[in-house]
């Protein structure tokens, strides 16, 4: 996908202005790790309500103190939050403050460095995720391979309901990860300019793991 290209239709871009507002903080080089992970977290429970906007409710019969009545609850089983490692953390947790009860999975992925390809070092799931909406979450959607590769091996591992939410997404990875999985809705907060030749997304915000955790 070039930057002028439409965005593929299984693309939301979250444009609410709280979103877009604690966005542009944490894109500034002197937001605090506190700050950033703060804002990282309360944009990420923004996001879980987007994402969730169309989950199935089903009656059930309750007491209130003044009476008996019909009211809705979630039905089936709860979600299951797929965290990237090590940035899909902070976003996970900000989806938790909504959804408490979600399971939460984990994949490890590093960077062949012959091969430029992602390598699964790491994985821990869920046994019922196929029976479970999976949100698979990763601030940055760069080159998008990695997102590939973790919804691949998701899918292959049981999951059938698949969605993906990132912060920021650069058109490449957009690209990628639409062509590789065409039935994988994607949530960003922006599609931002391009990729740089480091694999950096510009404008961008940095190193999204490392202004999480303090780390360089
Ligand atoms: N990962 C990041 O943390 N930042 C980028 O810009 C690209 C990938």
């Amino acid at each position: 996908m070039t930057p002028t290209q439409a965005l593929p239709p299984q693309v939301t871009v979250v444009r609410h202005p709280l979103v877009q507002h604690k966005l542009t903080l944490m894109r500034q080089k002197d937001a605090s790790t506190g700050e950033f992970r703060r804002l990282a977290r309360e944009i990420s429970l923004l996001m879980a309500y987007e994402l969730t906007r169309d989950l199935p409710l089903e009656q059930t019969t309750i007491e209130t103190p003044l009476e008996t009545m019909q009211a809705p609850l979630l039905a089936g089983k709860k979600l299951c939050i797929v965290s990237i490692l090590r940035a899909g953390d902070g976003i996970a947790e900000g989806m938790l403050d909504l959804v408490p009860s979600a399971r939460v999975g984990h994949i490890g992925l590093y960077r062949d460095p012959a091969t430029l390809k992602p390598v699964e070092y790491y994985l821990k799931l869920p046994e019922d995720i196929g029976e479970r909406l999976v949100i698979v979450v990763d601030p940055m959607l760069a080159t998008g391979h990695s997102a590939a590769v973790a919804i691949e091996r998701l899918k292959r591992a049981g999951a059938t309901q698949l969605r993906f939410a990132c912060l920021l997404a650069a058109p490449e990875g957009v690209g990628v990860l639409t062509a590789a999985h065409p039935d994988v809705p994607v949530f960003t907060c922006s599609v931002d300019r391009e990729l740089d030749s480091h694999a950096y997304i510009r404008p961008g915000l940095g190193d999204a793991g490392d202004r999480l955790y303090g780390t360089k």
